[in-house]
């Protein structure tokens, strides 16, 4: 990720789904079938250098993230910029996936990440949302929503691996 950013708060909730027909315009995971997430399917990221208690923690449900600017980077040699996150598996190839969570930034953080797909066609990255001064972005661009600073908000992303969008 080429950001930096202080602290991320974040839960994620134990919904993603595989498509199987959606004509609902209100719900958006109306017609994905749900996969239960458990622990063997996130795998923590962190500063090399950190212990993971020292960047995260569990509990009430919610998954707490925080990283500053001048951590160090997930592997040694590495030059990439600093992160704490979650992984969560399993891998797809194929087939049109949802990803639902909540969220919530404090103010006072910058270029936090929200959710990001790994493994275009072409680079590394299919999408990646994140939030700068409150605002979450596509990339760095476009602006997708503004003022969310301080307040539990949800992200639906709907990957339709096959079509390409
Ligand atoms: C965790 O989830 C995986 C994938 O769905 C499943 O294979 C495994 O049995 C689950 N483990 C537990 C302890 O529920
Ligand atoms: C978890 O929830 C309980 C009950 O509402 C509360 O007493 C406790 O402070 C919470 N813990 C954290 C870390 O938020
Ligand atoms: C963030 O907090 C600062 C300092 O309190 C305030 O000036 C600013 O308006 C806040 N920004 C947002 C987007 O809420
Ligand atoms: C990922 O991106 C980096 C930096 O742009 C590039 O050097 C690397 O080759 C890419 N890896 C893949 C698998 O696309």
């Amino acid at each position: 990720m080429k950001v930096w950013y202080y602290s991320l708060l974040l839960f994620v909730t134990t919904l993603m789904g595989c498509f199987l027909v959606n004509d609902a315009q209100i719900d958006p995971t109306f017609g994905f079938v749900e996969v239960m997430l458990n622990e063997t399917s996130f795998e923590y990221q962190k500063p090399y250098d950190t212990s993971l208690e020292q960047r995260y923690s569990y509990a009430n449900g919610t998954h707490r993230f925080w990283v500053y600017a001048d951590d160090k980077p997930r592997n040694l040699g590495s030059n990439t910029q600093p992160r704490t996150e979650i992984r969560i598996h399993p891998d797809y190839t194929s087939g049109i996936w949802q990803f639902e969570g909540m969220a919530f930034v404090p103010n006072g953080t910058s270029g936090a990440t929200i959710v990001q797909i790994h493994g275009a066609a072409h680079g590394n990255t299919t999408i990646l949302l994140r939030i700068y001064d409150g605002d979450m972005r596509y990339y760095s661009t476009p602006v997708i929503d503004t003022g969310l600073y301080d307040k539990w908000f949800k992200v639906n992303l709907i990957h339709d691996v096959d079509g390409g969008k």
